[in-house]
């Protein structure tokens, strides 16, 4: 016998809700494992199964139709208005930079330091940022997005930058960074591009303010000037990063 609605579990209600959902689509949309371990679940449909599901449909090849379109050459203007799930840490912490008079190359690195957070993924989120952007900007300004997950667990108080009280919130009193952060951390201290990286940190807004006004326009130029915009698009280019962009221009493609 089937459950009723009633004596499904919210979750099981919302996986019912995703599966309708999927059949009224023209395509069958398919899950990474990635998105599943994050609902707790070690798992994956394989091909056979979806097909048998939703017969005579073909899997999804290309866009998905539940997100906003993107135009056929998009550029980081694009992604920031149709792909990243928040943007007002990142303009904050930008604009922060700018008002103190720092160069356009921090300003920069402020604006994307936490691309991977609002696009694509938490865990270890200064590596997969400065990768995103690696073949596009100054090797600067990437390397500083990288260190950046290390460095804001340890203080620099001459720089301006004390532990975040949010951080000893967020994790607990005795929240203690993994190793490899730690070497990190040590090998980032003696590198040419500290300060930038340290930059990040000190500008980094640990408080969202919900009145602040910032502007994505702001930006353009700073953008226009430092950031090397494909010209096939970004993420349809062939550059070492493309793959990436692309997954989150098509995050459901079957392949
Ligand atoms: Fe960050
Ligand atoms: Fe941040």
């Amino acid at each position: 016998m089937q459950a009723g609605p009633q004596a499904m579990t919210l979750s099981e209600r919302a996986d019912a809700l995703e599966e309708h959902m999927m059949h009224e689509l023209e395509h069958i949309v398919t899950k990474s494992v990635l998105f599943n371990l994050a609902d707790g679940k070690v798992e994956m449909e394989g091909g056979a199964a979806l097909m048998a599901k939703n017969p005579g449909k073909y899997m999804l090849m290309g866009a998905d139709p539940r997100l906003p379109k993107m135009p056929d050459k998009p550029t980081l203007i694009d992604y920031f208005k149709c792909r990243f799930a928040s943007t007002a840490h990142l303009l904050q912490s930008a604009t922060h930079a700018l008002k103190a008079g720092h160069s356009e190359k921090v300003v920069l690195a402020c604006l994307l330091h936490d691309v991977a957070v609002v696009s694509f993924i938490r865990c270890d989120h200064g590596y997969w940022g400065a990768q995103m952007i690696e073949p596009y900007v100054d090797e600067e300004v990437s390397w500083a997005v990288r260190a950046h997950q290390a460095l804001r667990f340890f203080p620099d108080e001459s720089a301006g930058y004390a532990y975040p009280d949010m951080y000893v919130k967020y994790f607990g009193p005795d929240y203690q960074p993994e190793p490899y952060i730690v070497e990190e951390y040590k090998r980032a201290r003696n590198h040419r591009h500290y300060m930038t990286a340290r930059l990040i940190c000190v500008n980094d807004i640990y408080s969202f303010d919900p009145n602040a006004k910032v502007n994505l326009d702001d930006f353009v130029d700073i953008i226009g000037r430092n950031f090397k915009q494909p010209k096939e698009g970004l993420g349809l280019d062939n550059s070492p990063s493309a793959h990436m962009w692309r997954t989150m221009l098509w995050p459901t493609r079957f392949l």
